[in-house]
Order: C-alpha cells, then sequence, then structure tokens
C-alpha cells in the first residue's frame, strides 16, 4: 500500500515529511514525494525510486522552506513506477496538492468528463482526478469543495491535500484506506500508520470511513460523513516503532494473513461492475486458443494448479499447470493456440521469465498475473492482470497467493462467459460467489484461536501429511508448502487417492494428517480415506465446509470454513492452513518472516 504523512506546526516540515516517509518504507514503495506551503505557494518534488533518492533532490531545491506539507511513498497502481505517476499531484493551476492511498474505481469517467470540459492532465494515475476534479468545484472552500469531490468518488481513498489559499492548514479525507491524526503540542500531523509518526506523538485519532478532517498547528477539526464536526478523543499508543511497522501484530506475516479480506476486497470489487466481471484493459480472443498452460513457481505454482482446475472446468479448453523450472526447459510443444498464463507476485522470479520468453518464443499468448505493477513479467507479457495486494513483506506469501486465486477464478468465469460456456444462471451465481469471498475470508479468520491450540497440541510432528483429491488436492500442496517453509518441519502434499498405491505404508499411530474436504462431489471418497488413516492410528485434522457435519465421525478435529461456491472455496480453506502453518513456526521460535535459506524473490535460477 501507498503511504502518507501530513505536517503542520512550526518546524520545517521538509525533514519531518522524509523522516516519516523513510519509517514507511517497509510499506514497499516504487516512487515517492513531498509538497510544502511556501511564501510562494506550493512548491513540490517527487521521483521514482528510494527515498534517499528524493532526500537528495530535496537538498538541492532551495524552493521548499516551509512549516506545512505533505509526503508520499506510492506503490504503483494505475500507471508505472514512473516520476510524473508519483505523488503529490497537483491541479493544473497550482492551486492544491494531493497525495492519495487507495483505487478509485470511477476514475476514467471522472478523467473523460473532466478533459471533455478542459482540464488537461499530466498523469496515468487514479489520484490526478481527484485534486483536478477538486480544483473544478472549488469555490473559496475548500472543505465545502472536497465534500462535494470526495462524493463523485467510488473505490478507496485515504487523502491529505495542501491549498495555496490556506496555508499552514492539511486537510484530509478516509474511505476504505487507513488515515490517522497524530495530535503534537502546536503541531500536528496526517499518517497512513503510526510508523510515520510514533517518534512525534503517541497521541493518534482515527479516522473513520466518510470522515474528513482539516490541521493546523494549533487545532485539530473532524466532520463526520454529513459533514458535521465530531469530537474525537485521541488514543495514546503504547508501542514501540518494530511494532508499529507491522501494524502491532509480531510479524509481518501475520499481519498479511490478516489482510487477506481486503486485499480481496481490493482485487476482485473493481473488476466486478454491474453484475459484470471486467478485466481491466485484458484483450484475448478465448476462441482463438484449444490450450492453456499455467507455469509459475512455489505457491504461484500452487495457485495455477488450482485455476487449472476451475478454468477447464468452465471454460472446456485444457489447461495444465507446470512448474517454471521444468517448463522453461522441456521444449514443450506449444504455439499461437496456446495461451500461457505466467503467476508471480513479485514479477521477477528468474524461472517464470524464462518460461514466459519460452511461451512467447513459441508464438503462445501470454498473460501475466501480478502483484508488482511495472516489473519485468508485467512488462514482458502480452497482457497483464494485476492483484491487488499491496506490498507483501513476510516471504511466504498469503495475501499474495489468494489474491491470484481471485484473479484465476474472475479470469475463469469471465473467459468461460466469452466463450459462451456458462448460461446466465451459472454466470450470477459465480459473480455473487466471488463477491463474497472478501466477507468469508474474513469469517474463516475466526478460526485463528482454534488453529493456534491445535498448533500448540501438534506443534512437534514430524513428516505431516496433507491430503485432499480435486481442488483440495491443489489446496494440500500449498498447505503442505506453507508448513515447511516456515516451520521447517517435513510435510507432504498428496492425491488422498493414491494413498492405497503405497504411501500408506507410512501412516503408523500419531501420524497427523490434514484432510481436505471441501471439495462437495468427491467428499465421501475423501472420508473414506480419513477412515483408512484412521484405521492406521493416524490423527486426523479434517478441513470442511461448515454445512459439513459427518466429518466429526471421523476426524479427531475438524476446521470448518464458511460455504462457498464449490470452485471458488480454495480462497478461504487455504486461511486455516496459513494459520496452521504460522502457529506452528511459534511454537517452534522459527523466524517467520525470514526463514532460513529462502527468499522473497528469487532472482536467479
Ligand atoms: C519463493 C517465495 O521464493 O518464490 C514464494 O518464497 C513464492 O513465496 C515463489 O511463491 C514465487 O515467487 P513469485 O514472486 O514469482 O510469486
Amino acid at each position: 500500500m501507498c503511504g502518507i504523512i501530513g505536517y503542520t506546526g512550526s518546524d520545517p516540515a521538509v525533514p519531518i515529511l522524509l523522516d516519516g516517509l523513510k519509517k514507511l518504507e517497509y510499506r514497499g514503495y516504487d516512487s515517492a514525494g513531498i509538497a510544502v506551503q511556501t511564501k510562494d505557494g506550493l512548491h513540490m518534488i517527487k521521483a521514482s525510486g528510494k527515498v534517499e533518492h528524493l532526500a537528495a533532490l530535496a537538498a538541492q531545491a532551495p524552493d521548499l522552506e516551509g512549516v506545512c506539507g505533505i509526503g508520499h511513498t506510492r506503490w504503483a497502481t494505475h500507471g508505472s513506477p514512473t516520476d510524473i505517476n508519483a505523488h503529490p499531484h497537483m491541479s493544473a493551476d497550482g492551486r492544491f496538492a494531493i497525495v492519495h492511498n487507495g483505487i478509485i474505481e470511477n476514475y476514467l469517467e471522472i478523467k473523460k468528463d473532466l478533459e471533455e470540459k478542459g482540464v488537461v492532465f499530466a498523469s496515468e494515475t487514479d489520484t490526478e482526478v481527484i485534486v483536478q476534479l477538486l480544483a473544478y468545484y472549488y469555490d473559496g472552500d475548500v472543505r465545502k469543495s472536497l465534500t462535494r469531490t470526495i462524493r463523485r468518488l467510488e473505490g478507496s481513498y485515504a487523502l491529505a491535500v495542501l491549498c495555496a489559499d490556506v496555508p499552514g492548514t492539511v486537510f484530509a479525507a478516509r474511505m476504505s484506506s487507513p488515515l490517522i491524526v497524530g495530535v503534537g503540542a502546536g503541531e500536528n500531523y496526517f499518517a497512513s500508520d503510526i510508523t510515520a509518526l510514533i517518534r512525534h506523538t503517541k497521541d493518534v485519532i482515527d479516522l473513520e470511513d466518510g470522515e474528513t478532517a482539516e490541521i493546523s498547528p494549533d487545532s485539530v477539526v473532524i466532520y463526520d460523513r454529513y459533514g458535521s464536526r465530531t469530537e474525537k478523543a485521541p488514543r495514546h499508543i503504547l508501542w514501540d516503532i518494530a511494532a508499529a511497522e507491522k501494524g502491532g501484530y509480531d510479524h509481518f506475516m501475520m499481519k498479511e494473513i490478516m489482510e487477506q479480506p481486503q486485499a480481496l476486497q481490493a482485487t476482485i470489487v473493481p473488476r466486478i461492475k454491474g453484475g459484470q466481471i471486467v478485466l481491466d484493459s485484458v484483450e484475448l480472443d478465448m476462441t482463438k486458443f484449444d490450450r492453456i498452460l499455467i507455469t509459475a513457481c512455489g505457491s504461484a505454482y500452487h495457485a495455477g494448479c488450482v485455476g487449472r482446475i476451475v478454468i477447464e472446468s468452465l471454460c472446456r479448453i485444457p489447461v495444465e499447470a507446470e512448474v517454471a523450472s521444468e517448463f522453461r526447459y522441456r521444449d514443450a510443444v506449444i504455439n499461437e493456440k496456446t495461451l500461457v498464463i505466467v503467476i508471480s507476485q513479485s514479477g521477477e522470479t528468474a524461472d517464470t521469465i524464462a518460461a514466459l520468453k519460452e511461451g512467447k518464443n513459441k508464438g503462445a499468448s501470454t498473460l501475466a498475473i501480478v502483484n508488482v505493477v511495472g516489473s519485468t513479467i508485467a512488462k514482458l507479457a502480452d497482457q497483464v492482470i494485476y492483484t491487488w495486494a499491496g506490498p507483501e513483506i513476510a516471504v511466504a506469501t498469503t495475501k499474495g497467493y489468494v489474491t491470484q486465486l481471485a484473479i484465476l477464478d474472475l479470469f475463469a468465469v469471465w473467459a468461460a462467459r466469452k466463450l459462451g460456456r456458462l448460461d446466465d444462471a451459472s454466470y450470477k451465481k459465480l459473480v455473487k460467489g466471488l463477491k463474497a469471498l472478501p466477507a468469508q475470508a474474513q469469517r474463516a479468520l475466526d478460526l485463528s484461536a482454534g488453529v493456534k491450540r491445535l498448533a500448540a497440541l501438534y506443534h512437534d510432528r514430524q513428516s505431516i501429511f496433507f491430503i485432499g483429491r480435486n481442488l483440495d488436492y491443489a489446496l494440500a500442496m500449498e498447505g503442505s508448502l506453507k508448513l515447511k517453509e516456515i516451520s521447517y518441519l517435513h510435510s507432504e502434499a498428496y492425491a488422498a487417492g493414491e494413498l492405497k498405491h503405497g504411501t500408506i505404508a507410512l501412516i503408523e499411530p500419531g501420524r497427523l494428517v490434514v484432510a481436505l474436504c471441501c471439495c462437495e462431489r468427491l467428499y465421501e471418497k475423501t472420508a473414506s480415506n480419513i477412515q483408512q488413516v484412521k484405521a492406521r492410528g493416524a490423527t486426523v485434522l479434517a478441513v470442511a465446509q461448515e454445512s459439513k457435519r459427518q466429518v466429526y465421525g471421523e476426524a479427531d478435529h475438524v476446521l470448518q470454513v464458511p460455504d462457498c461456491h464449490p470452485l471458488l472455496f480454495p480462497v478461504t480453506e487455504i486461511i486455516p492452513l496459513q494459520l496452521l502453518a504460522y502457529y506452528v513456526a511459534l511454537e517452534n521460535g522459527c523466524d517467520i518472516d525470514k526463514p532460513k535459506n529462502l527468499a522473497k524473490s528469487v532472482t536467479v535460477e
């Protein structure tokens, strides 16, 4: 996510803004900028790259003297990470400067409307429409004009605004993206999170959705969603800086597990308009493909294994999933009738890049599913669909993985509809199922306490089996990898139907078997596998949908996830498995965010 800092007081603003941006670096970003209210109006500097690069530019910029300003670190969503697309953005008349965190879903229609009115835009960002619209509405009253502006916005935003006509005041608004007020003595702050201001004050006010605010050195005024002034007492923060960077969680991994509902929301909601799935600017003639090949590494490959089943099930086109390090060297028979889909959180994984090039060299059309805007894979592929998970810091991916699943599900339904293979009723049911996922993921997170108790019971078991069929088997792969990569316990994902062909020999009293039973139509089959391993003394932890009660009789423990559409349940079923890996690793004293020998992105072979 982007990072925001705003300051007004009596000290030079530039050092305070730059220091605040440094503290927000952990959120991940690719450009940064600041704007300052000077005696000659608003001045700003901004550039792609790191905060220290921005600080070097600031040191050479003579016209940044001022005691009031805003700053921003940008995680690119709309528009590549260039100097022009960096925040702040200024209105064409130079009267307003704005920084923004979030996604304005209707920015194109607003932009078109303003361009028709003669407004000239400088950037490709969704953010710039806000400041140009504010300038367009401005009638001398900033707060009223800002309120009118945000009423036209659809989507999420945390905004901080400077107006040259109102020196010393910073204006703000919040909808779905966090924004806090830091209350100081003779100075006040805005920030995306506590990290940016905790060294100046520990007294903060959390703005709520729909609220606007304005700060000056000696006053903080907050207005509710109806424009009425509202009094909110500050709360006092007890965290230290390190804890603040993790939002109060002990590890980035837990923070990112808990962020999954909002990551899903940001990834799914902007792509469903009026009940129809819209896949950004993707232009693919699905009728020309007789085969789809999905290739990726690690958890991204496991997401591909889920996507393979969902896409083939709906589109009725043969779909394969293969690890990129294998695909790139096997001289596969693919051609212009093949669609190659590459999946990558970082967009920089060497094997996946090579696999993408292999597909292109053989004439295939290529589609990338990536989390980092402007990354190598995003630029190389013919088409790209972004997961808007925000930056993922923990090495073991969680929100990156589930948003990959969400994009694969959206793509499968969109493609099947294009191919005429999905009737209205089925399409509506799937779209409804997709829209329900963020809330269902939120409910699955409620399993956290129960999973923590199970981790305390089983954290020292070795050679844990994860078994399942069909989509459950694809989930078993990811659940097993999560456990291995952060707790270092050996585990194995196995097709439940394969157990009897050899591996059941390893099942002995005390062996922990995690049995995934969310695949509705194969439920009875997996339930019989549970009986087989139970008969040989295994301890069984089952993961099943809430409506399934029979599993109680067989399993030692049952984790119930919310019922989902039969093709969409992987998004919620993976959550207890992520939590299990986390709490087992915690019990075992492992370095959860930086597991030994692992890297967040393997950019070498
Ligand atoms: C590994 C990461 O290094 O690379 C995994 O630890 C990830 O979490 C895999 O799934 C692939 O990375 P990416 O960025 O291509 O999804």
